[in-house]
């Protein structure tokens, strides 16, 4: 069993099942203060939605919609507890805060991508967005963007906008990494589709800098990154495709990262070996490379494609696929992992790696799976599962690893239903876990994005954010969403007594600008404790 952290308990009272609010729900003693919304100022000088739906440009400088993956960064010379920049994905539209019969193209991609902002603490213990600071930044589906790595030949050397911004991931050297999830959800006429499907990296200190697509760390429904260091600097970073069914990725930089100057680091993520894992039944697990002319990845390569839909007797629809260069491995990454042996598993969401070095991944649900193995054990999986892994001697570079499952999401057996409903949560339960995040102090949080009709939110309540003993797999209720809505995005202040939480797609009264609503936003929340200790502690 892999060791927590040095002081991963909780002591709050965790909230009751089957919680159908309109707010947000906390416990006794927490609060929870929306922070920023769809259509707030961001850049110096915007005007921001005040309930009048927005256009191109105005939609350039306010928030974008549907938060998602976030992360905190402390400034030089500000108290990071006090204040910092927050970074948050963008990962659809609001739609009611926009107005798209100007600019309907360009008013719609601007409301995805990325926010940058400063935000500050007040003496009452109050977060605000500082809407007058320099880091203020957006980068939106009509921004520039450079492109590294292998893949840039074909990609070209830049690429109008990014897309699909789902979760995220922070790297040692302090940038952001957003990640573009779906590869073909709106292919823009007027560019190829490699264009999407990356790993893109922000320098939010930076705000004159241009964010770079990384073509090294492959193109697939990218859901966030995590990453391991080891005692030479060197890096892993772990990756899920949230694919029904995905591969779970790691790409590890040549060279080891420079603690001592940033700049060094500027092109690491450039050059590399992308591994895709293998989960065999025994518990054993490998990394394997996705570099052209090994695992098969050669010209007239076999693609066994989506075989884990089909009965167990029927033969995988074979195809020829042709491996030229890396830039081929790169574009075709999913294609690439089928070819080379990767285990098809039930939705890669997040990753994280823990302070004791366990990498834990949401698989979030697949009702498609037909063809089951030991770590993906149900068919029409419908609630999910979590599995984790220590890499040999818990190094980011080993090529072998041991994996378990954590828990199976579901019903408790005691409800008497079905096996593929049914799962192992000791406590309080859950569907389809997406969010996961170990905090510094070694404490797993998970959170949901369950269907929100009622036949769903009838057994679980609405979406929600969990906190999970490593060891016994228990779990305690932390956060319930209002109606309709995901619960994504864990950020907070190095000290824990912010934690930064966001509400994606409120689809009733929660969170509206208009008279009468209708335009329930999206929003980063700030969950606080009124004594102001650390939230959870
Ligand atoms: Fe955008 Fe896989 O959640
Ligand atoms: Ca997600
Ligand atoms: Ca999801
Ligand atoms: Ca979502």
């Amino acid at each position: 069993t892999p060791e927590p952290g040095p002081d991963y308990s909780v002591t709050f009272k965790p909230l009751g099942d089957k919680i159908v609010a309109d707010t947000v729900t906390v416990p006794e003693g927490y609060v929870a203060e929306v922070l920023y919304s769809a259509g707030d100022k961001c850049v110096i000088g915007s005007a921001g939605y005040m309930g009048v739906p927005q256009s191109y440009p105005a939609t350039e400088t306010q928030s974008g919609g549907q938060h998602d993956g976030m992360h905190f960064y402390p400034l030089e010379g500000v108290d990071p507890n006090q204040g910092g920049l927050l970074v948050l994905n963008h990962e659809s539209l609001d739609n009611s805060t926009l107005d798209v019969t100007v600019e309907g193209v360009k008013t719609r991609l601007s409301n995805v991508g990325v926010s940058v902002v400063e935000i500050v603490r007040d003496k009452d213990g109050k977060w605000a967005v500082k809407t007058d600071s320099r880091y203020n930044k957006r980068y939106t589906g009509n921004t520039v963007y450079n492109v590294g790595g292998p893949a840039a030949s074909v990609v070209g050397a830049t690429v109008v906008g990014t897309l699909n911004n789902c979760a995220s991931g922070n790297t040692p050297w302090g940038t952001y990494l957003t990640c573009e999830e779906t590869t073909d959800n709106y292919l823009d006429p007027t560019q190829a589709e490699t264009g999407y499907g990356w790993v893109v990296e922000i320098d939010p200190s930076t705000p004159g800098s241009t964010a770079v697509k990384r073509t090294a760390m492959g193109r697939f429904d990218h859901e966030n990154t995590a990453f391991m260091v080891d005692e030479n600097n060197r890096v892993a970073f772990y990756m899920g495709d949230d694919g029904t069914p995905g591969c779970i990725y790691k790409f590890v930089p040549s060279k080891p990262y420079d603690p001592a100057n940033r700049a060094n680091n500027s092109k690491l993520l450039d050059e590399g070996t992308l591994y895709a894992a293998r989960f065999n039944d025994d518990g054993s697990g490998n990394w394997v490379e996705l570099t052209v002319g090994k695992n098969n990845l050669i010209v007239g390569a076999i693609d066994p494609g989506n075989y884990t839909q089909v009965a167990p007797t029927d033969v995988p629809t074979n195809t020829l696929i042709d491996f030229n260069s890396q830039a081929d491995v790169l574009i075709n990454t999913k294609a690439a992992a089928r070819v080379a042996g990767a285990t098809l598993m039930d939705r890669p969401e997040w990753i994280t790696v823990g302070v004791d070095k366990t990498v834990y991944c949401t698989l979030t649900n697949n009702s498609s799976r037909r063809r089951t193995n030991a770590a993906n054990p149900r068919e029409t999986n419908r609630h999910g599962h979590i599995v984790r892994w220590n890499e040999r001697g818990n190094s980011p570079l080993a090529t072998t690893f041991e994996w378990q499952l954590l828990l199976l999401a579901g019903q408790d057996a005691a409800d008497g239903a079905a096996s593929n409903i049914t799962g192992n949560i000791k406590g309080d339960e859950f569907s389809s876990p997406d969010g996961i995040r170990v905090d510094p102090k070694g404490r797993l949080w998970v959170q949901t994005d369950a269907g929100t009709g009622t036949s769903v939110t009838s057994i679980f309540g609405n979406n929600s954010m969990y906190y999970i003993d490593q060891k016994t797999g228990e779990s305690k209720r932390f956060l319930v969403g209002p109606l309709g809505c995901e619960i994504t995005g864990i950020a907070y202040t190095p000290d824990l007594t912010t934690f930064f939480i966001n509400i994606q797609h409120p689809n009733a009264a929660w969170n509206t600008v208009r008279a009468g609503g209708g335009d329930a936003r999206s929003a980063t929340v700030v969950v606080r404790r009124q004594d102001g200790k650390p939230v959870g502690a």
